[in-house]
């Protein structure tokens, strides 16, 4: 008897992945692989990948379209959460883990599978982020990771795949490791791991270079309803078409891109490189129409709630109950984050010039420094007493 019986492995079509088939079958005694791809909008050609992994030896090969449940339920609450991991990475990459988790454990009970697998390596977040959402939506289910167990380097990796006939890569492997889907893509090693050493442009694929953006700005209108984007330039689109255009506008001006010093969850700093181009500008829009509409305190409390969340997604905990809960406060804010924000694409970048919603709390009469205002000057003598009394008593007490 083998590590597992019948096995899901999420699949990519690329040569690691493709050598776990044989592998799992070979070495861990695993009678049946069904290969699993999700489509999250990375753009391949996901027919070539789907004969790739029967040819190697998988029994059955699954693509699941999850483009929109990317965006709908991950992306947009990520949003809503104005979800920066170390105030700066979107999750472009980690918002996928969860949903891919999730393709998993259901194509497991459909298939009556006993494992899951996937071809991550023992460095990484993304294992962690498998491991613990698979576990949280199916406990009893095994999960194999035979990368993190090979010990292979890449060239023992090609040279085992060749023998169960797994071609090797045809072109020179970059020397970069990417991921990719819809929402954006995340570069890593090669010359990148020199921590002090610009990127080369060759590796930007979603976003221009500064000397390649236009010379004059480009105005759009993003439209929220209950912290979802709904519309661009006043034009309703489904979320696909949205984040879609979006990347296409804000990558035109070269906005989106992230170079940044990055903590793993396995105590490892990594240097890491991000290109995200909606998914920023609508955050950015977001947070902005959040202060037009939410209180003081409800504004100032959500910070701390942000910064929780989005360690919660970066660390693989989607499916935790402390995630749960901050989703309910977090939906409970949105009720009234409905409006428009104006966006000045410029240069790289993307700045925030206007704001507007029926849901308002900004109040002329009160606001301005003009004749009409209504604010009543004198009240605040008594708030100030009342509000100092504190620091006046701790005053006099340590000076007598
Ligand atoms: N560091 C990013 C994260 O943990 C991306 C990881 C995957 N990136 C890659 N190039 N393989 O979310």
């Amino acid at each position: 008897m083998g590590r597992a019986n019948k096995v899901v492995l999420a699949y990519s079509g690329g040569v690691d992945t493709s050598v776990c088939i044989p592998y799992l079958k070979e070495e861990w005694g695993v009678e049946e692989v069904i290969t699993l791809a999700a489509d999250l909008g990375q753009g391949d050609e996901l027919k070539p990948i789907k004969e790739k992994a029967l040819k190697s030896g998988a029994s059955v090969s699954l693509i699941a379209d999850a483009t929109e449940s990317f965006v709908k339920d991950y992306a947009f609450p990520a949003i809503q959460a104005n979800a920066l991991y170390e105030n700066r990475y979107p999750l472009s990459t980690a918002l996928a883990r969860p949903l891919i988790a999730k393709l998993l454990v259901e194509a497991a009970a459909e298939y009556g599978a006993d494992a899951v697998a996937h071809g991550c390596t023992g460095k990484g977040n993304d294992q962690v982020r498998f491991d613990v959402s698979i576990a949280a939506l199916n406990p009893d289910l095994k999960v194999l990771a035979p990368a993190r167990e090979w010990g292979f380097s890449r060239e023992e990796t090609i040279a085992y795949g060749e023998r169960f006939g797994i071609a090797s890569p045809v072109k020179k492997k970059s020397p970069y490791s990417i991921d990719r889907n819809l929402l954006g893509r995340s570069i890593e090693a090669g010359p990148l791991e020199d921590p002090n050493v610009e990127p080369l442009e060759e590796i930007f694929l979603m976003t221009k270079a500064i000397a390649d953006t236009p010379d004059q700005p480009e105005y759009i209108d993003i439209g929220f309803e209950q912290g979802i984007p709904t519309s661009l330039n006043g034009k309703s689109l489904d979320a696909v078409s949205l984040i879609t255009q979006l990347n296409q506008l804000a990558g035109s001006h070269g906005v989106g891109r992230i170079d940044m010093m990055e903590n793993r969850l396995v105590g490892i700093k990594s240097r890491e490189i991000y290109e995200t181009p909606a998914l920023l500008v609508l955050i950015y829009a977001h947070r902005d129409l959040e202060s037009l509409t939410l209180t003081a305190d409800v504004t100032h409390y959500k910070r701390g709630i942000e910064e929780t969340y989005s360690q919660l997604v970066y660390q693989g905990l989607w499916y935790s109950p402390l995630k749960g809960a901050l989703d309910a406060f977090i939906q409970q804010t949105q009720e009234r984050v409905s409006g428009a924000v104006r966006v000045k694409l410029f240069k790289g970048n993307a700045t925030i010039v206007g704001r507007q919603s029926a849901n308002s709390l900004y109040t002329p009469n009160l606001a301005t420094y003009g004749a009409e205002d209504q604010f009543d000057h004198k009240a605040a003598e008594g708030f100030i007493y009342v509000w100092g009394l504190p620091t006046r008593v701790w005053s006099q007490k340590v000076r007598e």
